[in-house]
């Protein structure tokens, strides 16, 4: 084919460069071609609640939504987001001026990050990272600084002497994930006052990325951040209606903060999508309504799925790191004589017929995350007990 430019410059952006085709691209490419059961994307094989579906459905029939809705979000989700946000964390958001809808979370962190960072700016992030968070902060000009979560007595942990060494005169901003993917870690309010504090101390800003929020098992509790002394008026908390509702495909996402920095995220959002998911948004505020057993039968269901799934690979070999939060299991494959997770995953299809991500790729320092395996467990119980039975055999 005819090259498209006579300068011998790349075609992509140079920011973008180290960003391949990203692993969740290959790997259900993979699942498709050797009918191996997808635990790699963190997506539910069943759809979230009827009503809720249903509620879109008249929503689109009814004409609302189907033409641009507000730039910041229809009014109706806006106050069912400040709503409850006041009725789970006891946080007062004005629907009119500290709340924004995005087209799901990852145009929330990208807009946070596009509005907030500039060029020789340094933004401190957890690692191992969801995958969005290094290309937006590339696409800022942004420099990323890991602190990574580390093993310890079975969970991934943050070390505090660790952040606090990261940040420097440059540091911009933090950006926290809890509860975090991949590796299933809920911050504690201990960790996330100290965060608070460090952040108060050096005077900065703190996205956090709470899509979780509400998939958080035992004893484990979510705080978001912004509820800490401190923290109001420079956190932009982003939130997610995929993951609550089991309703990924509708990228339908949230900022909850300050009107200074809603305003600057805005300005941002308003040259990517400008406006996301009319009808959808609808069906949302009516989602966000449900009474608390919804949210309660939720977090059984998913306990149990993570109970079924960690007790199997348990039982294959497999040293599991048992998530707080989330839908993913972190595992240390080096109990089974191996510890590439790239070679593993890539095989494990052919072998016996599941797909799993290998963790370094969410990591920088790539031998860091070289053992671990994250397998998604936010499918239909059969198809988790019939990848156990795989994986076991
Ligand atoms: C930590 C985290 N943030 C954000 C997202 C993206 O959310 P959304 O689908 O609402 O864009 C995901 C999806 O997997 C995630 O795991």
């Amino acid at each position: 084919m005819a090259r498209m430019t006579s300068s011998a410059r790349p075609l992509l952006n140079r920011r973008l460069a180290e960003f391949g085709t990203t692993i969740f691209a290959e790997m259900s490419a993979l699942a498709v071609r050797t009918g191996a059961i997808n635990l790699g994307q963190g997506f539910p094989d069943t759809d979230g609640p009827e009503q809720v579906r249903e509620a879109a459905v008249r929503a689109l029939r009814d004409g609302r939504g189907n033409q641009y809705p507000p730039g910041p979000g229809v009014p109706e989700l806006r106050t069912a987001i400040a709503d409850h946000q006041r009725r789970r964390y006891g946080l007062e958001f004005d629907p009119d001026t500290e709340v924004l809808v995005t087209a799901g979370a990852t145009e929330a962190i990208a807009a946070s990050l596009l509005a907030l960072v500039e060029p020789g700016d340094e933004v401190v992030a957890l690692e191992p990272y969801y995958d969005s968070y290094a290309a937006s902060i590339a696409l800022a000009g942004g420099t990323r600084v890991p602190v990574t979560l580390r093993p310890h007595e079975g969970s991934f942990r943050l070390d505090l002497d660790e952040l606090r060494d990261a940040i420097t005169p440059r540091t911009r901003l933090l950006l926290i994930n809890t509860p975090h993917n991949p590796t299933g870690t809920v911050l504690t309010r201990a960790e996330l006052t100290a965060v608070a504090e460090l952040a108060v101390e050096r005077d900065l800003l703190v996205v956090t990325d709470e899509v979780y929020e509400h998939l958080t098992y035992d004893d484990a509790e979510h705080v978001p951040l912004a509820t800490l002394p401190g923290m109001r008026g420079r956190t932009v908390t982003i939130g997610s209606s995929g993951k609550t509702f089991s309703f990924t495909g509708w990228k339908v996402g949230w900022v909850t903060a300050a009107p200074e920095l809603v305003a600057a995220v805005r300005s941002a959002k308003q040259f990517l999508t400008y406006v996301s998911a009319g009808p959808f948004q609808y069906a949302v505020a009516e989602a966000l309504a449900l009474p608390d057993s919804y949210f309660e039968e939720f977090r059984a269901s998913m306990t149990a799925k993570r109970d079924l799934l960690a007790a199997g690979l348990t039982d294959a070999g497999f040293t599991v790191f048992r998530p707080q939060g989330t839908y993913f299991i972190t595992t240390d494959i080096r109990p089974l004589g191996f510890d590439d997770g790239f070679a593993f995953c890539r095989a494990l299809p052919e072998r016996c017929g599941v797909v799993a991500i290998p963790n370094a790729v969410f990591y920088d320092d790539r031998t860091a995350g070289a053992p671990f395996v994250r397998f998604a467990f936010c499918k239909r119980d059969e198809v988790l007990s019939d990848a156990v039975t795989r994986l076991k055999a």
